[in-house]
């Protein structure tokens, strides 16, 4: 049987938001005002949060997964992402936060992924549809972009780049479609703690962040080969993941090691993709990393659709 955490609640309104990996992170010194600057590649892939909306006359969020995620460490009440976002479209058209909102979670929590940048990209989309508002495109970025740097790209999806502290976001036409095995960890990570690991790991870092330029070059040309894209995914922030979680060294070589192209945290960690050539491949590299039980292993493809309606009644 299907799992409908909103079941019985009425007529509301769904969005639906991807996950997001990072196939380059290039970070700089911190800024004076504690961010890092951020030369990104960001990728949507097929791992989705579900935001629902109904039109109550008070306000609540509910968390839920339907998958195997922990969503113990999701922040509640006012502390939640969602609450953030729901405050701030309010504001900006002068009314009160009103609805019942069902967030459903199949991206990891804390995991590197951006779920609650996702959760927060949904809730602007979701309740500006409840309430009638038709908040301007230019409006909903720049909300976004004051929410979290991560949560402009989850309005988007697909392929971009980043810059600022990730919040400035120009979207890539790219055609190809790749095949990744994602690993998350029973225990999340902090972002600010891995930044911080970053900082004491370079004291000296340049004020500009590495540049994904050759990546950019790349995914605006012809259509190449899944191995070309693996020579050419970078991440800043692993080196720092890794020194918090050492144990994760020893699972990207296991996923090397099982056949897949390439393996590299994602964004913050502790999550780990794996890019394989193609769908068999992954589920067979999904299978070997899965063996031993314990371990979730999921596969998902890449990019896919930002924020989008999926239900509407
Ligand atoms: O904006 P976001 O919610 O993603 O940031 C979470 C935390 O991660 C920030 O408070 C900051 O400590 C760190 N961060 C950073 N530089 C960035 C993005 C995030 O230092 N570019």
């Amino acid at each position: 049987m299907i799992h409908d955490p909103t079941e019985g609640e009425g007529p509301g309104i769904t969005v639906r938001v991807a996950a997001k990996i990072n196939l380059h992170l290039g970070v700089g010194a911190a800024r004076p005002d504690g961010f890092h600057p951020l030369d990104t590649v960001y990728m949507a892939v097929s791992l989705y949060d579900d935001i629902s909306a109904f039109g109550k006359r008070y306000f609540r969020i509910d968390t839920t997964s339907s998958g195997h995620i922990d969503i113990d460490d999701v922040p509640e009440g006012e502390d939640n992402i969602v609450a953030h976002a729901a405050r701030a479209l309010a504001r900006l058209h002068g009314r009160r936060r009103t609805g019942r909102i069902v967030v459903d979670k199949s991206i990891p929590v804390a995991g590197g992924m951006a779920g609650g940048s996702a959760d927060a990209a949904g809730a602007l989309v979701a309740l500006d549809r409840l309430w009638g508002l038709h908040t301007s495109d230019e409006d909903l970025v720049r909300l976004a972009g004051e929410l979290g740097s991560d949560v402009p790209f989850a309005l988007f999806g697909g392929t971009a780049h980043g810059t600022g502290r990730g919040e400035l976001v120009r979207p890539i036409a790219h055609e190809a479609t790749y095949w990744w095995v994602i690993v998350p960890s029973r225990a999340g990570l902090s972002t600010p703690e891995v930044f911080r690991c970053f900082d004491r790991l370079h004291p000296h870092a340049p004020a500009e962040p590495t540049s994904g330029g050759a990546l950019l070059e790349w995914l605006e040309g012809q259509p190449g080969s899944p191995e070309e894209l693996g020579a050419l995914l970078h991440n800043d922030l692993q080196a720092p993941a890794l020194e918090l979680r050492p144990e994760l060294a020893d699972l990207l070589v296991e996923g090397t090691s099982a056949g897949a192209i390439r393996g590299l945290v994602s964004g913050s960690g502790p999550t780990c993709l794996f890019l394989c050539g193609s769908g068999e491949e992954a589920q067979r590299v999904a299978g070997e990393l899965g063996a031993f039980g314990r371990r979730t292993v999921l596969v998902a493809t890449g990019p896919v659709a930002g924020a989008h309606l999926v239900k509407y009644d």
